[in-house]
């Protein structure tokens, strides 16, 4: 991937840069923790269990030593929201209030025009449904209906709320005017055609509430009957751009409050959302209709550890709230259940008893996953029958062996205990029994992923590389750290590494200390000309190192580098030597060179 660095001066660049903090942006997609002088977490490029994502604040730049990713904000943003270079700088000027001269609509954006006009027109019609809820006539129903349901008009706002008019045709005419062609509005799913083929709006008399993705763009509407209709919610129909398996309804609006409050309320309906958002309980999100997906499971994992189920508490909701539950476990989460009263849903509960009590009393008290299980499972059993006893004892055990606080599988094991009057010496034993089975399975999972894993611990460490490779990478480091060294490398090497991406490197490295009077390392890996590039520097500029370095150390380096270049041209003297002394057949001859060569590349070696 080229990166053109386009017709914006280079000081707004920068200044777009300062504002935003690498720390920050990479931490609305992934849970970072402070170690050292760097942050830590998942890393959401690939898969993994333990962290081996790591962002420099200092240096403003990111880079994962599992998968190799890395760069600056501007390359985390294009990596992970497919944004075209220009498109990233527009969103980040826009977060930081920085005006910016309109740039070209870049066409090489990953957003193909149907999606943009999709987008284009579903931004509109959220304009329009929402005034129609405030302002028309024709929206009064609606605007009762939500009303009379509790929601506030700041709320109203907040999720543009809005209401679908019953005239057949009110949609299409009004996207019609504004340019969009009936082909595409039937594509984005904004019309149907009726049974004798002629256009409708897709939705009709129905209260809407707009879709809107992470980045906070409308990518769909749910609708819901506010008259004798069937089906009481309807939703746009799935696409490229709205996938309801992928997306978590409010995620826009929760992604900041999940991060200060260390938690999620994972909700199944709009309203409850809309009713718990609007209850000051803001870090809160649903699913779209759908049992949650290992997807959304994992997404959430990435942000935040605590999820608090709050599902209708009726045998439905405890069902998909036992496999959400399960689901969460197994990506690492801390599941936990909200404590609502049997047969009510959030929503109810708030309108009937309030903020304070919703607040206190459903959600901070909020009970373990295994709490809920140990209740949950009982209902499938007859517990005055001695087999389905043991059959439910058997199965809490299991779900027992999967924590990992030995102070939380003792309590549960003690209440256990004194409900079946089993000694705690036994049911310790069988969940003991449990874990090491547990044990042996991730190990041998864990074996193999390890080449991976070996892998980049080796690039890390800079374990097991050659001398002359270690010695250019750090002279490299010193380089991007220090303009004196960079100058001093500069006269005694030039450009000759031996590695050419190091070439490469250096080089860009020259010409920017001439232009610049500071080393910005962020500003310095973007002028790189492709990405692994930019992913070399980044793993090289967070090579941990002294911060002094002698003069002589500095030679020494310059020394390994150089020889590396005459050993290796030595090497290939001899090899043509060799090949002469063959055509010559000379035997003897070739053999001796051949042991030359060996005691030569066994020296490289070390
Ligand atoms: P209200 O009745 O408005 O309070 O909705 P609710 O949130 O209590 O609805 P419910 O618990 O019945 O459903 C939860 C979620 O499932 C809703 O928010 C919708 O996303 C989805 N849902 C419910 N009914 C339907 C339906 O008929 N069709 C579709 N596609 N989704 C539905
Ligand atoms: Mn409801």
């Amino acid at each position: 991937m080229v990166i053109t660095v386009n017709k914006l001066p280079a000081e707004t660049i920068e200044q777009i840069r300062k504002e935003n903090n690498i720390v920050d942006i990479v931490g609305e997609y992934v849970q970072l923790k402070k170690k050292g002088n760097n942050y830590i977490g998942l890393c959401p490029f690939h898969q993994e269990k333990s962290p081996s994502f790591s962002v420099a604040e200092d240096k403003q730049i990111f880079k994962c030593f599992g998968c190799g990713k890395g760069g600056s904000v501007i390359s985390f943003l294009m990596e992970i929201e497919g944004m075209p270079f220009q498109e990233a700088l527009a969103y980040l000027a826009k977060k930081s209030g920085i005006d910016l001269p309109n740039i070209n609509q870049n066409p090489q954006t990953l957003v193909s025009k149907e999606e943009q006009n999709a987008l284009l027109a579903s931004e509109w019609l959220a304009k329009l449904y929402n005034h129609l809820l405030k302002h028309a006539k024709d929206g009064k129903d609606g605007l009762q209906y939500i009303l009379d349901r509790g929601i506030t008009e700041e709320t109203i706002g907040t999720f543009q709320i809005g209401y679908a008019s019953d005239i057949p045709n009110f949609t299409a005419d009004f996207l019609q005017k504004k340019g969009f062609h009936e082909q595409q509005l039937l594509e984005a799913g904004l019309l149907t055609r009726a049974q004798d083929h002629s256009l409708l709006d897709r939705f009709r008399g129905r209260v809407i509430f707009p879709i809107r993705n992470h980045l906070g763009k409308t990518i769909a509407f749910g609708g819901r009957a506010i008259y004798d209709q069937d089906p009481k919610y309807l939703n746009s129909p799935e696409s490229e751009l709205f996938q309801k398996n992928k997306i978590l309804y409010n995620f826009d609006l929760a992604k900041k409050h999940i991060r200060k409050e260390h938690a999620v309320v994972l909700y199944e309906g709009y309203m409850d959302v809309i009713a718990s958002y609007q209850a000051n309980v803001k870090h809160c999100v649903a699913t779209l209709g759908t049992a949650l997906t290992e997807y959304q499971a994992a997404l959430l994992k990435r942000y935040v550890d605590e999820v608090i189920i709050c599902y209708d508490a009726d045998s439905a909701g405890m069902n998909a709230t036992y496999k959400a539950g399960l689901l969460l476990n197994k990506v690492g989460c801390n599941v936990k259940v909200a404590n609502l009263p049997e047969g009510m849903d959030p929503d109810e509960y708030i309108r009937q008893y309030g903020e304070n009590r919703y607040q206190d009393e459903v959600i901070a008290a909020s009970d373990t996953f295994m709490a809920f299980l140990m209740t949950f499972l009982k209902r499938d059993y007859n517990l005055s029958l001695e087999s389905d006893r043991l059959e439910y004892i058997e199965q809490v055990l299991t779900q027992l062996a999967m924590i990992d606080k030995s102070i939380e599988r003792e309590y549960y094991l003690q209440e256990l205990h004194e409900e079946f009057g089993i000694t705690l010496t036994t049911l310790q034993a069988e969940v003991d029994k449990k874990r090491q089975t547990k044990r042996h399975k991730q190990q041998s999972n864990a074996s193999t992923q390890s080449n991976h894993q070996h892998n980049h611990f080796i690039t890390y460490k800079n374990a097991l590389k050659p001398a002359y490779q270690n010695a250019e990478r750090i002279l490299i480091a010193y380089m991007l750290q220090d303009e004196m060294i960079a100058q001093k490398v500069q006269e005694k090497l030039g450009a000759d590494f031996n590695i050419e991406a190091h070439q490469i490197i250096v080089t860009y490295l020259y010409a920017f200390y001439e232009e610049h009077s500071q080393m910005n390392i962020a500003t310095f890996i973007e002028k790189l000309p492709d990405q692994a590039l930019q992913q070399l520097t980044s793993e090289i500029a967070m090579i941990q190192k002294e911060s002094e370095v002698t003069d002589q150390e500095l030679a020494d380096y310059i020394y390994i580098i150089q020889h590396k270049k005459q050993d290796q041209e030595n090497v290939q003297t001899l090899r043509n030597k060799q090949k002469l002394a063959e055509q010559q057949n000379d035997p003897i001859k070739a053999a001796q060179i051949a042991m030359q060569i060996l005691e030569l590349e066994k020296q490289a070696k070390r």
